[in-house]
Parts: C-alpha cells; sequence; structure tokens
C-alpha cells in the first residue's frame, strides 16, 4: 500500500494525512475482496523496517490501525469477514495488540475472506524463524534426516501456514519492488506494479489487476500446452 506520503506531499498536506486518507482505499479493497470471493488478502501494513520513520509517523500509524479495528469491527461481521496478522506483533504497542487480538478473537468463525494484516512484518525474518523452529522440532526428534523434508513440510514453520500461496501481489505507487514482502510465499505470484498512489486506489483498480492476471500466462516453469 505505497504511495501515502506522495499523495499528502502534492496536496501540501502532512505525511499522516496520506495514510489517513489510505484508510478509505483498505476499507473500499477489502469490501470489494469480500464481496468477489476473493480467499485471501494480505496487506503489507508495517514493515519491520518501517520502524525508522519519525516518532510521529509511527505512532500515527499505530493509532490508524486501533481506530480501523474499532470502527470496521461491524463490518468485518457482516461481510464475514476473518482476521489474522503476520509479524512480530508482540512488538507492537499495547493499545494496537489488544485491538488486534480482540478482533482476531471475534471475527475467528467467520467464514468468508480471511484478511491478514502484515504488522512488524519482514519476509526474511519469517524465514529465519520458520528456521529456527525448524532446527528445533528436529533437534527434539532424533534421527529425523533432514534431507527428508519437502518445500510443503518448510512452508507449515512459517507465519503464513494458514493461507495459499499469493496469485496476485499487486504494488501501488510506481514503485517496482517486494520489499521484504512474502519472498517465500511469492514464488509464482503475478506481480502488477500500478501508477496509482494507495489513496486513490479503488474497486476499479482492483478490477484491472484482476483483468491483467486473468490475462497472464501462467506456467510455473513447465511449457505451454500446443
Ligand atoms: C507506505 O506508503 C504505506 C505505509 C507504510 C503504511 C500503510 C498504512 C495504511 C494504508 C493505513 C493503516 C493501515 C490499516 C490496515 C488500517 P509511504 O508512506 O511509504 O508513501 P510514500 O512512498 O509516498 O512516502
Amino acid at each position: 500500500m505505497d504511495g501515502n506520503g506522495r499523495w499528502a506531499r502534492a496536496r501540501g498536506l502532512p505525511r499522516v494525512a496520506g495514510h489517513r486518507a489510505g484508510v478509505t482505499s483498505v476499507r473500499e479493497v477489502v469490501t470489494a475482496c469480500a464481496e468477489l470471493g476473493v480467499k485471501a488478502l494480505t496487506l503489507y501494513a508495517f514493515s519491520a523496517d518501517n520502524w525508522k520513520r519519525p516518532t510521529e509517523e509511527v505512532g500515527a500509524l499505530m493509532g490508524l490501525l486501533v481506530r480501523f479495528l474499532r470502527l470496521e469491527l461491524p463490518t468485518l461481521r457482516r461481510n464475514q469477514v476473518r482476521l489474522q496478522a503476520i509479524g512480530h506483533t508482540a512488538k507492537l504497542p499495547a493499545a494496537a495488540r489488544n485491538a488486534l487480538h480482540r478482533v482476531i478473537k471475534e471475527t475467528a468463525h467467520h467464514k468468508g475472506l480471511t484478511l491478514t494484516l502484515a504488522l512488524n512484518y519482514s519476509a526474511r525474518q519469517e524465514i529465519l524463524d520458520g528456521a529456527r523452529k525448524l532446527a528445533r522440532a528436529l533437534a527434539s526428534r532424533n534421527g529425523h534426516r533432514p534431507k527428508t523434508l519437502h518445500r510443503e513440510d518448510f512452508r507449515k514453520y512459517l507465519s503464513t501456514a494458514h493461507l495459499p500461496d499469493p496469485d496476485l501481489v499487486i504494488r501501488t505507487s510506481g514503485e517496482m519492488r517486494l520489499s521484504d514482502f512474502l519472498l517465500w510465499q511469492a514464488a509464482y505470484a503475478e506481480l502488477v506494479f500500478t501508477p496509482v498512489l494507495w489513496p486513490q486506489f479503488r474497486r476499479a483498480h482492483l478490477l484491472d489487476a484482476f483483468r491483467t492476471f486473468a490475462n497472464r500466462q501462467r506456467r510455473f516453469g513447465a511449457v505451454t500446452p500446443a
């Protein structure tokens, strides 16, 4: 969800105004995905590197998160959205942590879209955490041979074990990087880069990205049948 700062600067507003406007896009995209029958949507809301931002901006982002969780619960209920989180959420401020865990608990039984917020998330850290967990599991199972482990076994040690791999990754604002997002899981994801800044991203842009996706040929390393 990139481009909040640039959206604000172009209007002579503080960066935080861009994040605030970005929440409207979050609301619209979550509702659209729920209505369209998308199974899983993961939003990169705060990276482990975002702590490097000014304290006021980090504080404002955490405040927006708390407010979003408080205000959106009825909509999440109505749309049967199940909330999850990935990342080191234990390091978030208490108010954000508590609001997050409350909504995760209250939506756990929902059967529609799984909305996962990536918060204090780093894909490299996630892979390292998974490797550590796996090493511990192997150490406790004497005689288990690492060679018998497959990719499908390793994915269970990632924080996204509850999710399918993403089919599509959308990055807004013209940046063409993954920035430490789902590096393992996005191995075969289709990437769509749009110049639209996140606060301007609407349902129509989401549908454009879906159309682009639908026109891609996915070969997963194989050849296309004649
Ligand atoms: C990147 O844009 C955006 C973020 C680091 C924060 C995204 C947060 C929100 C959209 C609002 C809160 C989220 C939820 C789920 C309620 P940037 O600031 O790097 O933009 P720039 O590159 O133009 O400066």
